[in-house]
């Protein structure tokens, strides 16, 4: 493996507490630095261009500026500038904590160090410099700032309040932070002793307590259940090849899919009845096989409930370009030329035509009822944060689970308010060819209705029950109730699991 030459931040409470304060008074938050880097570097630098941040920050005569220049973009800074950025942590502190070193007449920041945040909170997380900052491959030792799965899986996590939560493969800690909000103790693992040096630093940087565990997936966590799981795991396919590098941010150590494969089928001895699983995961498609399939499979037999939605489908090559080139190879180089290669053969070696991405979700009933399994692909846009609309389907699902067709039937459903309703039909026609209720929020599902469907939406406002609205409608367009409820059922399964009819 290929390992870091420098070491990860020490978690010093008296000298970690003089940079917080520091970096509170310059205003090195998530506005601050993007008031100082306007929408222009912003978006650069979110598409990991420097150049225009580096322009707007070399004249930012600002605490705030030299940070960004210093730890963000990794530029070497004026020790005196360095200084009258931390004035209370000063040059010495930053040494003796291990963030910078001095080079020539300046310093170079040695970890990457940036404000994050959600609606409610302002953080700041350390992680290893990007290769945008160093302008080398990465290590195989790298650990990871927050990127885009991670953003990712944060938005999606359901956040119910709980008493135990875990983070699985914490890397800096950025899922630990927002399980903060909900969650009275956390625990976070990783195989990394680096990463959890960098966790244990950001946790009290952030003034926040989580137990840190050392070991691989859930082998430090015999016997223990929690009420909340989630994990950005090291879920990226690689071949076992030499050349190839194994980084330990993106690679559980396994052959193919294995590794999600894994958790999906033995999480469930952690989570307390109720709890809930999330994790982003990578499935190999063999062949022409349908990805549900494959996932289906993982789930069989774990007595779980599932929610697992598609959200992007790549061909091996496109798959192999993107991890070939991730850590910094370019794609010009003979490397990366055999990376790809390595790739493609591996994914032939198994038949794979197609690699699909998601997001998991699982439940544990916390009744003895048949779980429910539920695989749907959804590549379009979705609310963002997507937890809360994760969580109301799964409790959705679960009401669905737990109750008959009369109890159903018994319900006085409501569209939820963000359902609205579309009509087409041809120019001068009296009636409309194609009824659509379109979901605003969550998945931002569409789902076609024929006429009898549309006029119970209509009258779905809390008032009349289901068996009661389809009885009426059955004698207003004069067929059968019975025949009209049997095919409504499916229909209205449908739009209560997807969040258009709420109770
Ligand atoms: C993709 S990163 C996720 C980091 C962070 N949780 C996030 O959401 O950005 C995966 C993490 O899993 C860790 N990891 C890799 N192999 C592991 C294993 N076998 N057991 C536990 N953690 C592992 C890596 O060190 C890395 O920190």
């Amino acid at each position: 493996m290929t390992t870091s030459t420098t070491a990860p931040p020490r978690a010093d409470s008296e000298l970690v507490g003089r940079l917080r304060a520091d970096l509170r008074s310059a205003g090195y938050t998530v506005d601050g630095v993007s008031a100082l880097l306007g929408p222009l570097a912003g978006a650069a630098l979110d598409r990991e261009q420097t150049l225009p941040a580096q322009r707007v920050t070399a004249d930012a005569d600002s605490p705030v500026g030299t940070l960004v220049r210093l730890f963000t973009l990794g530029d070497a800074v004026d020790e005196a500038e360095a200084g009258a950025a931390l004035p209370t942590l000063g040059v010495t502190g930053a040494l003796d904590l291990g963030l910078v070193t001095l080079q020539g007449p300046g310093v170079v920041a040695t970890c990457d160090l940036r404000p994050y945040g959600d609606e409610q909170h302002e953080w700041w997380v350390a992680s290893d410099l990007s290769e945008l900052a160093t302008r080398q491959p990465l290590r195989e030792d790298h650990v990871l700032g927050i990127g885009g799965a991670s953003t990712t899986l944060a938005s999606w996590t359901p956040r119910p309040q709980v008493d135990r939560a875990l983070d699985l493969g914490t890397g800096c800690g950025v899922q630990a932070l927002h399980l903060g909000a909900h969650a009275r103790h956390i625990t976070a693992t990783d195989i990394s002793e680096r990463a959890l040096a960098y966790a244990r630093f950001n946790a009290l940087l952030n003034e926040v307590e989580w137990e840190l565990r050392a070991g691989s997936m859930l082998e430090p966590l015999v016997g223990e259940r929690f009420g909340l799981i989630v994990s950005n795991p090291p879920f990226v396919i690689t071949p076992r090849r030499a050349g190839v590098p194994l980084f330990e941010y993106r690679d559980g150590g396994a052959s193919g899919d294995t590794i999600v494969a894994d958790l999906v089928r033995s999480i469930g001895e952690h989570l307390e009845p109720g709890g809930i699983a999330q994790f982003l995961g990578n499935w190999e498609i063999v062949g022409d096989a349908d990805w549900r399939d494959r996932v289906r499979g993982w789930v069989a037999g774990t007595g779980l409930d599932a929610w697992v939605v598609q959200r992007e489908l790549q061909d091996p090559a496109q798959y192999a370009e993107t991890w070939a080139r991730d850590g910094g190879h370019h794609s010009a180089t003979a490397e990366f030329a055999s990376m790809y290669a390595a790739w493609l053969d591996d994914f032939a070696s198994r038949g794979v035509t197609a690699i699909g991405f998601g997001v998991i979700t699982l439940q544990r009933p916390a009744s003895d009822r048949e779980p429910f399994v539920c695989l749907e692909e959804a590549t379009g846009r979705v609310a963002a944060p997507m937890g809360p609309a994760v969580l109301e389907g799964l409790r959705a699902r679960t009401w669905l689970a737990e109750h008959s067709d009369d109890d159903l039937l018994a319900v006085a459903w409501r569209c939820a308010p963000d359902v609205t309703e579309e009509r087409h039909g041809r120019p001068g026609a009296d009636d409309p060819s194609v009824i659509l209720l379109r979901q605003g929020g969550g998945l931002g599902r569409t789902v076609r209705l024929d006429t009898a469907m549309a006029a119970f939406a209509s009258v779905c406002d809390g008032d009349l029950t289901a068996g009661q609205a389809l009885t009426a409608i059955a004698s207003l367009l004069d067929v059968p109730a019975d025949e009209l409820r049997a095919s409504a059922l499916p229909v209205i399964r449908e739009l209560v699991a997807g969040g258009l009819l709420v109770r």
